[in-house]
């Protein structure tokens, strides 16, 4: 199967209450333990790339990752996206480039801002086959160079959503309903803590995202800062050397919730992060004379492959939907 968009994985998965999981790739590690996890449950997956990740690995690398990735799965759908494209430039540079997705977030801009920008981005998009996925509201955190200190983002306005679609185009819309980049979501002060002494966060605002879809009726809905940070690599983390303390992420009982409804798409990438990094301290720990990086690299992509098989599984519903 070559390359995809998102539009026939979103149709699919809006009807059948799934959604898709897009997860960040920045090495050939990374993009192995995804696919394999992908390809042996016969889900359909999406590979997204940041403007990070593009300075990181280098664009046409990326690129050729995915496509031997599409050989070695012939049986899955896989999208090549933009995360968090933040210019029209970067954006045709990955549509003229290969991608079939693309990101155009100027949820930091004013609404008209927003509007004109992702329109641009849009028309020239659509003009070559390529899906366009918007934002409005902003998250909390960091998204790639930008970042947005705590207490300055916003929930998605519902009143808002119809007009931004109707005048934009575009094909897809990520929502702020509380979560956020990175593996601290939340502030301690914002949460509870259970028995363990583990933090329980605030729920997620599925009023707004119940809003946005009575008035969206059928449009496939995107959740950025998706990860739950398993506490289990959390604390293999600070087991073996790390220092992370409070790392919370958000509950996957909610994000089944959001599948069910009108979520499309949830992104992952810091749990994809945690995974790798915990299993490397633990495997430096354990082998300190160890020096060859395939040793090393070796179960921290078979972490990355375990927890995605998880997420399709168990939180996303997306096994077999391929
Ligand atoms: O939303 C941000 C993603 O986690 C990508 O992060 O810009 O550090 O590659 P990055
Ligand atoms: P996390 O930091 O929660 O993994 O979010 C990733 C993301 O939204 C990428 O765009
Ligand atoms: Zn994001």
């Amino acid at each position: 199967m070559a390359l995809v968009t998102t539009t026939e994985m979103f149709r699919k998965a809006y009807d059948g209450g799934y959604a898709i999981g897009a997860f960040n790739v920045n090495n050939m590690e990374i993009v192995q333990g995804i696919t394999e996890a992908a390809g042996e449950l016969k889900s359909p997956v999406i590979l997204q790339v940041s403007k990070g990740a593009r300075a990181y690995a280098n664009h046409t690398y990326l690129v050729k990752l995915v496509e031997a990735a599409i050989i070695e799965n012939p049986e899955i759908p896989i999208a090549l996206h933009l995360d968090h494209g933040d210019t029209f430039e970067l954006c045709k540079s990955c549509i003229d480039g290969g991608f079939t997705s693309v990101m155009i977030d100027a949820s930091s801009k004013s609404f008209e801002d927003n509007i004109a920008l992702t329109k641009q981005v849009v028309e020239y998009a659509h003009a070559h086959g390529v899906v366009v996925e918007a934002e409005l509201g902003t998250l909390e955190g960091v998204e790639d160079e930008v970042v947005v200190e705590a207490g300055k983002a916003s929930y998605t306005r519902p009143e808002e959503v119809e007009e931004f679609v109707t005048r934009t185009g575009c094909d897809s819309l990520a929502i702020a309903i509380g979560t956020s980049h990175g593996a601290y979501k939340f502030r301690p002060e914002q949460c509870t803590r259970n028995a363990e002494g583990i933090l329980v966060p605030p729920p997620l605002r599925f009023d707004v995202l119940e809003e946005v879809s009575r008035r969206l009726p059928g449009f496939p809905i995107v959740l950025h800062g998706s990860s739950s940070v398993p506490q289990e690599f959390v604390k293999m983390v600070n087991t073996y050397g790390g220092n992370m303390p409070d790392a919370i992420g958000i509950p996957e009982n909610e994000l089944r919730h959001a599948a069910e409804l009108s979520v499309c798409k949830i992104n992952i990438d810091s749990d994809i992060r945690l995974a790798m990094t915990g299993n490397i301290r633990k495997y430096f720990a354990e082998h300190p004379d160890h020096f060859d990086p395939r040793q090393y690299l070796k179960p921290a992509r078979q972490a990355v492959k375990d927890m995605v098989a998880h997420k399709i599984q168990n939180v996303l519903g997306s096994a077999g939907k391929a």
